[in-house]
């Protein structure tokens, strides 16, 4: 039985850290390794990795979000446990328009852009940045990290592209973006691929190689202030790529001092509606990591 759930684990693709000769620990991330593995570690070992894979598989069946309508129209969803928005009452469509595109992919000067995102949600951030592809011309890889996706029946309900008042052929790539496979780029158009990784951000910042732009989309750090540490900047520090950008919502001062501990160039700038200001994280051009 708890072999089971330890293997349900690796499909979830959660690492597993083993000691190595009682030494160093090891990092085993692929799959046909981590099954033998786990007939080899110590129970230790065994007893961590399972414990990992218990909460993973306990948060899944979180409750199903209820969708409420903000203040520009557009819908966002209410998550009841932790009692918190997807996005700001003040405005779901217009708070990820002025953070995640025109405070990060605008200001992001490259003809093109891998984006990795914390949080993929309802696809908002994807599709603005979608529009924003086919619009400009630029080619954009779009990495989303999520660990409890809403389904396609909750998605097809959400009145982005009616608010947007987008053609067919956006709304029909809407629609792609979750229906299409997770874990496998998909070309949702010949500007815009889209992977969706579905993970715990602390497992899957290691699945991401590199990365020019951040959305840095989780739930407040009030409620998962285990998401906004320094060790997770850290971990997003060292895969960034030179002058990469990171965005948020969120401009707390502790926020700001674990980005920049982790060595982000971090400036506060003005908030969307109702919120006074937001953060973003550069890396600069001159790193040596
Ligand atoms: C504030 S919402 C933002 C969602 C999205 N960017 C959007 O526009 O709808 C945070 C998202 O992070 C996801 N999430 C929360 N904790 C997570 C974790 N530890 N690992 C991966 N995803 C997580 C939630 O399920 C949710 O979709």
């Amino acid at each position: 039985m708890l072999h089971k759930i330890a293997l349900r684990g690796i499909r979830r693709g959660i690492s597993l850290t083993a000691m190595n000769n009682g030494k160093t620990s090891k990092k085993v991330c692929c799959k046909r390794e981590k099954e033998c593995f786990l007939s080899q570690i110590s129970a230790r070992d065994f007893i961590c990795f399972f414990i990992r894979t218990f909460a993973a598989l306990t948060i899944e069946e979180m409750s199903i979000p209820t969708i409420r309508t903000t203040e520009d129209g557009s819908h966002t969803l209410f998550a009841s446990e932790l009692g918190e928005c997807y996005h700001s009452t003040h405005g779901a469509i217009q708070e990820s328009q002025h953070i995640f595109i025109e405070a990060g992919l605008r200001s992001c000067p490259n003809p093109k852009i891998e984006i990795v995102e914390l949080g993929f949600g309802t696809g908002l951030n994807a599709l603005l940045s979608l529009i924003e592809a086919e619009k400009s011309g630029r080619n954009i890889r779009y990495t989303s990290l999520e660990a409890y996706p809403i389904s396609q029946e909750m998605a097809a309900t959400l009145n982005f592209c009616k608010i947007l008042q987008t053609p067919q052929d956006l709304q029909d790539h809407f629609k792609s973006m979750h229906s299409c496979p997770w874990d496998k780029e998909t070309a949702i158009t010949p500007h815009f691929s889209l992977k969706k990784i579905r993970c715990d951000f602390r497992e899957g910042i290691r699945l991401v190689g590199s990365f020019d732009l951040c959305f840095f989309d989780a739930f407040s750090p009030e409620k998962q202030p285990e998401l906004w540490t320094e060790a997770i900047f850290s971990d997003l520090f060292h895969i960034a790529n030179k002058a990469a950008q990171l965005t948020t919502y969120c401009a707390k001062g502790s926020v700001r001092r674990a980005m920049q501990a982790a060595g982000f160039e971090v400036e506060r700038l003005p908030g969307p509606p109702g919120k006074r200001e937001m953060l973003r994280a550069r890396k600069s051009m001159h790193e040596n990591t």
